[in-house]
């Protein structure tokens, strides 16, 4: 059985923090070194484009994130770790993808909608500020993961629904032009806490409430000082239930420290005591990284040559599956013989003829897909009662048979089996 393979970005829009840490880098990097699991780790840059115009901040956030990750323990040669504007292939297969999806369903996109429900509000035009990259930011996500034909996607949440989208191109284009895409599904990451930041609310960029996983030594002191506590005094019993520090402990420390840390809350140590316990505590899983982290900022050139041998890998897949699908969709060297395989297909199915005959009055049959007569109709005095027939028969199936306003015969030898399997190949053709 071939590997399972995950696959994740990460949109270099900023530097990151603790919550990232917790909640993506970690699981990831440990995940990525179990067998039978192939890895795809990218750098989402063409992503950060939609929402930064700064490009310092786009390479420092490259760069930052990068040396993050492999500080961090990803193991570059054991999985395919690539920057996604080095992979030309990828906004290939977005405008492939945006041929095959319906401009409805990214009208439906949260990031989209909540950004036109925001100018709604302020009475502004529905479009008032809004690229089409954020528009179209779902399709430049089903590329990434298609492209390699990932399986599973861990995301958080507010992803999910991304990967449906991701879903439906894929069923869409393989309908098309046959099956090319594996249909990818979510991981959601339950299990991996949603660290809190500084003020008690999730730890995120847009609350500026984080603290940056390689702050150095004195810089995480003075912000896990700065975190929001209760008033209780030195010596009185805090709950360690609400209470962000401990939270933010408990992503770090075993059972056993976390347990004692609840005791030492019950019988009231100080926030001043309990803050030095967790800073010591995340500094010593953290300072051995961080040593990692400032030599390889210092040493921009080795990022750059890992993130480029990681494209080679990535396009050792990309460029071949590229050159497949092009050639699905009908772009190929003029002198190749042309292969209506997916015509050919459409073709296999049964098919509605309507037609009129010289006593004025309109027909259909209805034919399997080797020319068999398998219905044939009465007289309608109209096109429109010979349609709307069809359509029945073509929604309902062989319910519709007995509900038709003229008589409908069966083709010599054919059966009622016959013509309700007929049907139902045409309702699931129209569905896939
Ligand atoms: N949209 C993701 C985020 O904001 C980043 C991303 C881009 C991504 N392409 C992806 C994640 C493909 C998973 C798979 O976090």
């Amino acid at each position: 059985m071939r590997n399972l393979r995950f696959l994740t970005g990460i949109t270099t829009s900023g530097t990151p923090h603790l919550g990232n840490y917790v909640g993506s880098i970690r699981p990831s990097v440990r995940h990525s070194l179990r067998p039978g699991v192939e890895s795809f780790y990218f750098l989402a840059d063409y992503h950060a484009l939609i929402k930064i115009d700064e490009p310092a901040r786009i390479q420092r956030s490259t760069l930052e994130i990068a040396a993050s990750w492999l500080a961090c323990g990803l193991k570059p040669e054991q999985v395919v770790f690539y920057r996604q504007s080095d992979v030309p292939e990828i906004p290939e297969l977005t405008w492939f993808l945006s041929c095959v999806l319906g401009k409805g369903v990214l009208n439906r996109a949260h990031a989209y909608k909540a950004a036109v429900d925001k100018n709604a509000a302020a009475g502004n035009d529905p479009d008032a500020d809004v690229n089409v990259g954020l528009f179209m930011y779902p399709v430049l996500m089903g590329a990434d993961i298609l492209m390699f034909n990932a399986h599973q996607v861990p995301v958080g949440r507010d992803q999910v629904q991304h990967i449906e989208m991701a879903r439906d191109m894929a069923h869409s284009f393989n309908h098309r032009y046959g099956e090319h895409f594996v249909a990818p599904e979510a991981a959601i990451e339950d299990h991996v806490a949603t660290l809190p930041g500084l003020d008690g609310r999730k730890m995120s960029k847009s609350y500026d409430n984080t603290i940056p996983l390689f702050a150095p030594r004195e810089q995480l002191k003075k912000l896990i000082g700065s975190i929001v506590t209760d008033s209780s005094a030195p010596g009185e019993p805090k709950a360690a239930e609400g209470s962000t520090l401990f939270q933010i402990y408990q992503a770090f420390a075993s059972a056993e420290e976390t347990e004692a840390l609840r005791q030492a809350y019950a019988t009231g140590i100080s926030w001043a005591d309990a803050k030095q316990l967790v800073f010591e505590r995340i500094d010593q899983e953290i300072a051995p990284m961080r040593d990692a982290y400032q030599a390889l900022m210092e040493d921009p050139a080795k990022i750059e040559s890992i993130l480029l041998a990681g494209a080679a890998k990535a396009r050792a897949i990309a460029t071949p599956f590229m050159g497949q699908l092009r050639h699905a969709v009908g772009l190929r060297p003029l002198q190749t013989h042309a292969t209506a395989t997916t015509k050919a297909v459409k073709q296999a199915l049964p098919v509605f003829k309507q037609y009129r005959e010289s006593d004025g009055q309109f027909y259909f049959k209805l034919q399997s897909a080797d020319g068999k007569l398998l219905l044939q109709s009465g007289g309608f005095a109209s096109p429109k009662g010979a349609g709307q027939t069809i359509a029945a028969l073509q929604t309902e199936g062989i319910t519709a048979l007995a509900n038709s306003p003229v008589a409908l015969e069966k083709g010599p030898g054919v059966t009622e089996a016959d013509i309700a399997a007929a049907l139902q190949a045409l309702q699931q053709a129209k569905q896939a």
